[in-house]
């Protein structure tokens, strides 16, 4: 059991591909351990292998509330096989300290994954969840692609970045996702 330390936005290795798992082995069981541990050290929801500088596809979430307990839960090898909807989602992320900011989200998502136990598993979330849209902020730190990938307020979001001694956004990072803007545009 141990406190991993988080490597912050502009580290490179956030932007990494990552590889698959092929067996949940004692070392990954470790890992997924140390990452609760870690999670739960920085106050987090969700926490992500390439996040504790481990280049695999496995994120970790608890999604509880004061009035909603949620199980612990970990995705290994995740694909997200359905979305649709769209909302604008308030997050932060371990690797940005105290930065929040409007992202646009899928409102309803399937994920596809393999558990502790190697056995194959889908999971539906939806209405814009606080766990549809945490799947897809980790499921995307296991693509490279970060939180700050789609901005709603760049500007706003820079300026949030720079007074937290973070780079700001790279615009040839931010998603094109006009199938979230069509939607967006009609709420
Ligand atoms: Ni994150």
């Amino acid at each position: 059991m141990s406190v991993l330390k988080v490597i912050n936005y502009g580290d490179d290795v956030l932007r990494q591909p990552t590889e698959k798992v092929h067996k949940v082995s004692a070392k990954i069981q470790k890992l997924v351990n140390d990452m609760f541990d870690t999670m739960y050290a920085y106050n987090g929801v969700g926490l992500a292998a390439p996040q504790v500088g481990v280049l695999k596809k496995i994120f970790v979430l608890d999604c509880s509330t004061d009035d909603d307990p949620m199980p612990q839960m970990v995705f290994i090898n995740p694909v997200i096989i359905k979305k649709s909807g769209a909302i604008l989602s308030r997050e932060g992320c371990l690797s940005f300290p105290n930065v929040f900011t409007d992202v646009k989200r899928y409102a309803d998502v399937t994920v596809r994954y393999m558990d502790m136990k190697g056995k194959m598993r889908e999971m539906t979330a939806t209405e814009g969840s606080l766990l549809c849209r945490a799947i897809q902020h980790e499921y995307d730190h296991t693509e490279g692609i970060l939180f700050v990938d789609h901005v709603v307020d760049r500007f706003t979001t820079d300026n949030l970045l720079h007074e937290n001694q973070l780079p700001p956004i790279d615009a040839n990072r931010i998603l094109s996702e006009p199938d979230l803007d069509n939607v967006l545009m009609m709420i």
